[in-house]
């Protein structure tokens, strides 16, 4: 489907943020699920890279624009840089599992760098069902915090942690948590897979009866469940080891599930 981009702003050297306008594609849109976008711009074929990239949804704006929040890391990102207001896009979604809203709750979203995306759009989900929201946001340096005005609406608490202690508390997310003297019933988290198996790791030392929900990151070829490409180990309850799909069956998962010591 083709989507028009209403915004392409540059953060700084690493993040930007686009909005593209689409009322059928925004109905759609829920925290937790994404969208692969195309590199191919206004229709005209680009043969490199072939493949499309995932992008979370960051938010949805009068149910009919949708933001993403890309990091600069490769091809299509650099290509992304590119786009115009104006332009067209070939997108498709929005796919995937989406995050348990819970109600009236006290909540913790932890985030590690571009994971803040689907966390925007969650925390004003879950705010809106009587939940208390604390953010958890950590970075490598100052560069990896995106200004808090985007942010604004999302939390009722927000606290920052960098690797370099250029900005927040020096140290890594998981020492936030720790620190925090709130008891959560709630966790959900976006990052880097190492992030995501520290926070998990630390969660069930504080207490592992909390509810936690990850959002996988995986190298997808089609973001339809064909390839077989994003596989994520699993356990479930019984023991039962399998693999599944990142894209279908995911990106959210109880992080309870997640075999991480065969991915990083
Ligand atoms: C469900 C899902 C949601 C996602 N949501 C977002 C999102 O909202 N915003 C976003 O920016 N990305 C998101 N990603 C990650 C994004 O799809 C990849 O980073 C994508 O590969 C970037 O495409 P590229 O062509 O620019 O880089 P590629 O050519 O694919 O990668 C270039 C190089 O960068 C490395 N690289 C790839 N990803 C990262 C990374 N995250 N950090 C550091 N190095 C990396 C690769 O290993 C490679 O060496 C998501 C991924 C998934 C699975
Ligand atoms: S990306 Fe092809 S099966 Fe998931």
């Amino acid at each position: 489907m083709k989507a028009k981009v209403i915004k392409n702003i540059r953060v700084n050297d690493k993040y930007g943020y686009m909005i593209i306008e689409s009322k059928e594609l925004s109905s759609s849109s829920e925290a937790g699920k994404f969208f692969m976008l195309s590199p191919r711009i206004n229709n005209i074929t680009n043969s490199d890279p072939l493949i499309n990239r995932a992008f979370a949804i960051a938010d949805v704006f009068h149910n009919d624009t949708i933001l993403f929040i890309y990091q600069i890391v490769g091809r299509v990102t650099t290509i992304l840089t590119t786009v115009k207001e104006g332009d067209e896009l070939n997108v498709v979604g929005a796919l995937g599992t989406k995050f348990t809203i819970c109600e009236s709750k006290n909540v913790a979203l932890v985030a590690g760098g571009v994971g803040i995306a689907p966390m925007i759009i969650l925390g004003k989900k879950l705010r809106s069902q009587g939940n208390k929201v604390t953010l958890f946001y950590g970075g490598g340096s100052s560069k990896d915090i995106l200004p808090l005005d985007i942010l604004s609406g999302s939390y009722d608490n927000i606290e920052i942690s960098t690797d370099d202690g250029s900005v927040g508390c020096k140290g890594l997310v998981t020492k936030l948590l720790l620190a925090s003297n709130e008891k959560f019933d709630h966790i959900y988290t976006c990052g880097s897979t190492g992030m995501l198996s520290a926070v998990v790791k630390t969660v069930l030392s504080i207490d592992d009866g909390i509810d936690i929900e990850v959002s996988m990151e995986a190298k997808m070829g089609c973001g339809i469940g064909a390839c077989l490409g994003c596989l994520i180990p699993t356990i479930d309850k019984n023991g039962t080891i399998a693999n599944r799909r990142c894209c279908v069956e995911g990106p959210i998962f109880d992080g309870k599930t997640i075999l991480f010591e065969r991915l990083v």
